[in-house]
């Protein structure tokens, strides 16, 4: 898994006079079906969150309102992904450290996610999470 395979979704727009409306469709927009939805919110100033890994879990995360980075490091590249717009989303696929901050105030980030929450599923030491991503090339 490289981060490359991580790319932005832009998701269906309808626009209309009376607000625009986007939507998200199981193995149509996004290459895995989704099990569960979570979201971070009232997340205060300069507050990071996020710091792990998943061994399996495809995620895309989306800013429901609002902005925030994140940023995406497979073990050999990172690079850093502002979101800001309700109809992008951001495709992580698993084997990805990523992190997230510079949130705005009152921002929402939505994460629609492969899986029920399992703890087994985290990578929550970045050591760990190497070893295990070199073991794997
Ligand atoms: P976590 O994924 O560790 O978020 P972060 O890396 O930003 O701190 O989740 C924080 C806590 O919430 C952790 O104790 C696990 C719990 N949690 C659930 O119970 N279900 C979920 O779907 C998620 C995402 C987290």
């Amino acid at each position: 898994m490289n981060i490359n395979l991580c790319n932005i979704v832009d998701l269906p727009k309808i626009q209309d006079p009376r607000g625009n409306l986007t939507f998200v469709e199981s193995g149509n927009q996004i290459p895995f079906d989704i099990q569960r939805v979570y979201y971070l919110y009232d997340v205060p100033g300069g507050s990071e969150r996020g710091g792990h890994a998943h061994k399996e879990l495809h995620q895309l995360i989306i800013a429901m309102s609002g902005s925030f980075d994140v940023v995406l490091d497979d073990g050999k590249e990172k690079k850093r992904v502002h979101l800001n717009r309700s109809y992008n989303g951001l495709y992580v696929c698993p084997m990805i450290w990523r992190e997230l901050d510079n949130f705005s105030s009152g921002s929402v980030c939505m994460v629609l996610a492969s899986n029920k929450y399992d703890e087994n599923d985290y990578y929550r030491d970045y050591a760990e999470f190497m070893r295990a991503r070199w073991s794997k090339d």
